[in-house]
């Protein structure tokens, strides 16, 4: 209604409340390598595609008359009590969209108390992004270095300054064909963008030959050495829950044994995801993922989800199939492009309001009680 009331005075909101139309808006607002980077997805972007149509197939059939006057949008999520089923995707070098960058992204995840996912390439270092949340709930996401005294230094890092959950990221030990920066030659990293966690990090720095001032483009290329690492596998799990403390959830898992061994693994969540459609050109779409992953594993991990989650009724279809809560992605990221911190608050506000009338007019109170039988396949 404040939207409502703003507008008996002739006040518009600035931007879409539609989300699914920020993109449009920010193509016209960012150079083409920058918008490129964070639209584009792997291959011909099928994968992306999917992930809205995997999406919109699913129709939510809405329940009448089940007294939904009083809702809570309240769910605990790796033992944390959160205000809403949503938290803030880990997106890096954030600083090619707006000069703010992560501490603005993250002071208007705060201010909503919507935890917020620092990127392991984050343009800001870690202790900063921290410092401009206050006590608010931070987790951290994990590129897993190459080098186990810089992975080691991360966790420690992360740890000391309050983020609380890890969140490794599985899916991407090298960058995938992504032909819309290839066809630019756009990479942001090779700009140093998204290297400030890695070269402000002191085991990082000891690997130098060189003062990072010295040779940038050296250090963009150990960079870019210690992110890649395809030769890790199960059992390296390990290390991670003798150098962390607090929970730790697989993000990018798609396949149920995957989610399984995560069990087994002793980790405490999986993230449902496909890295929105940015890695496996022609992979599955993650909500057609994600219903076996709850299957196999809902009673032993906190399962979230993201990859194409837009609006309210998205979440609400995630939460139906089973998911805990959801990450949202390019969304805050476009909000973010085009206006800072208020930008961001706009997307979650908005998102949160179309989710609590999803709800509320499909007959839920909670976002505990959708489920399989709210949902039907539209067959077209
Ligand atoms: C990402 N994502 C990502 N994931 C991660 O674990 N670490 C990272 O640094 C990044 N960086 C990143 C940059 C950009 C520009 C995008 C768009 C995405 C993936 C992200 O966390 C999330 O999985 C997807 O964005 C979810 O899909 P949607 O919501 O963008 O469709």
């Amino acid at each position: 209604y404040e939207i409502y009331l703003n507008g008996m005075t002739g006040a518009v909101p600035r931007l879409p409340t539609d989300l699914t139309r920020l993109e449009e808006f920010t193509e016209r607002r960012l150079g083409p390598g920058p918008f490129g980077y964070v639209a584009g997805s792997a291959g011909d972007g099928s994968t992306a595609r999917a992930n809205r149509t995997a999406l919109a197939r699913r129709r939510i059939v809405p329940r009448m008359l089940r007294d939904v006057h009083e809702r809570d949008l309240r769910v605990e999520v790796l033992g944390r009590a959160l205000p809403a089923p949503l938290a803030l995707a880990p997106v890096g070098v954030l600083s090619i969209l707006h000069p703010d960058a992560e501490p603005a992204a993250a002071r208007a995840a705060a201010a909503h108390g919507v935890p917020y996912i620092l990127s392991s390439a984050s343009s800001t270092p870690m202790e900063q992004v921290a410092e401009a949340m206050g006590d608010a709930e931070r987790w951290f996401q994990l590129y897993w270095p190459r080098d186990r005294e810089v992975a080691r230094s991360f966790l420690e890092r992360a740890g000391a300054v309050g983020y609380t959950a890890l969140f490794l990221t599985l899916d991407t030990p090298l960058l995938s064909w992504r032909p819309r920066d290839l066809d630019q030659a756009y990479l942001p990293f090779l700009h140093g963008v998204g290297t400030a966690n890695y070269f402000s990090d002191p085991a990082f720095r000891a690997g130098l030959t060189k003062p990072v001032h010295e040779d940038p483009n050296a250090a963009v290329m150990h960079f870019v050495g210690m992110f890649s690492d395809p030769a890790k596998s199960w059992p390296d799990l390990a290390f991670l829950r003798e150098n962390w403390d607090g929970p730790i959830v697989l993000k990018g898992v798609l396949h149920p044994d995957d989610a399984r061994l995560a069990a087994d693994a002793g980790m405490d969540g999986v993230v449902v995801s496909n890295h929105g459609g940015r890695q496996v050109a022609g992979s599955v779409a993650a909500a057609d993922a994600l219903p076996r992953v709850v299957e196999a594993v809902g009673d032993r991990l906190a399962v979230l989800f993201d990859s194409g989650v837009r609006t309210g009724d998205d979440v609400f279809k995630a939460l139906a199939l089973g998911a805990r809560a959801v990450l949202l992605g390019r969304p805050y990221v476009y909000g973010l492009g085009l206006d800072g911190q208020a930008g961001v608050e706009h997307v979650i506000r908005c998102l949160l309001a179309e989710l609590d009338l999803t709800l509320a007019l499909s007959g839920h109170a909670s976002p505990a009680t959708p489920g399989p039988a709210d949902l039907v396949e539209d067959p077209r």
